[in-house]
């Protein structure tokens, strides 16, 4: 009997086409958005349970998840949706998919950096709603991103991969991480100890860490007064190392110029100060959708069930 699994939201055709034939899947066709009650209904009997970013596995779901699960694989890089110490108590294996999405999340990355240095979301809705009247020298006019200074808050996979596009504008790359890079992954970034440190060296600021609780609103007032006037911060790891109330000042004030931001604190219900500044430019949650990096994702994460049903090691087993 092939192992059951449940797929909590609707997968690339590739992916679940690989699931039906190595698997018993309760498929999502609707890509309904499942509470938790019903994903512990829904678990029942299931060896595995292969979830979003969008499903919160809380120490008190995974107690009442359903004993034949064995594993939740997540179809996703992050997974401060899973409490990880609970589901390593109850023995869950938890698993998440790395690696597959640093170059869409990258690419998304340059895309704020641009788009929120450059004026897109002003320009774009002149343009949609006929207010365009004219051209003249000071219309529209943005901040350069060649050759200025990129700080790097996190300089895993995703930073890393943010780093080597940012040289094809040639940027000068600083970063921070809780350890200094090996010289072949820094390729000549600038290091510094503490996140204080690096701030004064960002003329853009790119966050690429995990959410955990060091990193819950590190970008808060006090970090943002130590970057240069002007500057202008991006966001696609996650809304939690924001601090909001800050960054929505900074950007009233004209302390910093503007952001690019693509995930957010409570999304999708964005603090609504957000909405009413015109220099963000905002994205909804998209730093890995592109139809390669998606089924890439899936496949992933299908790597992983394999291994676990095989009794071996998964390769990106998190707990
Ligand atoms: C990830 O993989 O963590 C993305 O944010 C989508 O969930």
């Amino acid at each position: 009997m092939k192992p059951v699994i449940l797929v909590t939201r609707k997968l690339p055709d590739a992916v679940e086409e690989r699931l039906r034939r190595d698997y018993d899947p309760i498929l999502n066709p609707d890509d309904v958005l499942y509470s938790s009650d019903e994903i512990i209904e829904l678990s029942r009997g299931a060896g595995a349970i292969l979830p979003c970013h969008t499903e919160r596995f809380t120490a008190e779901v995974i107690a009442r998840l359903p004993d034949s699960v064995r594993a939740i694989a997540n179809f996703s890089v992050g997974y401060d949706h899973v409490d990880t110490a609970a589901a390593g108590e109850r023995g869950l294996i938890v698993t998440n998919t790395p690696e597959v999405l640093s170059d869409a999340t990258a690419e998304l990355t340059m895309m704020l950096m641009l788009g929120a240095a450059r004026r897109a979301s002003e320009g774009e809705r002149l343009v949609r709603t006929r207010e365009w009247k004219d051209w003249s020298p000071s219309f529209m006019v943005g901040t350069q991103v060649t050759g200025k200074r990129l700080g790097i808050l996190g300089f895993g996979r995703v930073g890393r991969v943010v780093a080597e596009r940012a040289r094809g504008f040639d940027m000068e790359i600083h970063y921070n991480d809780v350890k200094r890079m090996p010289t072949e992954l820094e390729k000549g970034a600038i290091y510094h100890k503490t996140p204080g440190e690096l701030m004064p060296h960002c003329d853009f600021l790119t966050l690429h860490c995990v959410s955990s609780p060091e990193t819950t609103k590190l970008l808060n007032a006090d970090l943002i007064s130590l970057l240069p006037d002007g500057a202008v911060v991006v966001n696609a790891s996650r809304g939690v190392v924001i601090d909001d109330d800050a960054l929505i000042a900074a950007l009233k004030s004209g302390k910093l110029t503007a952001a690019g931001l693509d995930v957010y604190n409570g999304e999708p219900d964005i603090h609504p100060g957000y909405r009413q500044l015109s220099n963000v430019f905002l994205m909804p949650h998209i730093g890995s959708a592109t139809k390669e990096t998606r089924v890439a994702m899936g496949f992933r994460a299908l790597d992983n069930l394999d291994a676990i049903f095989a009794g071996e090691e998964p390769r990106d087993r998190v707990a």
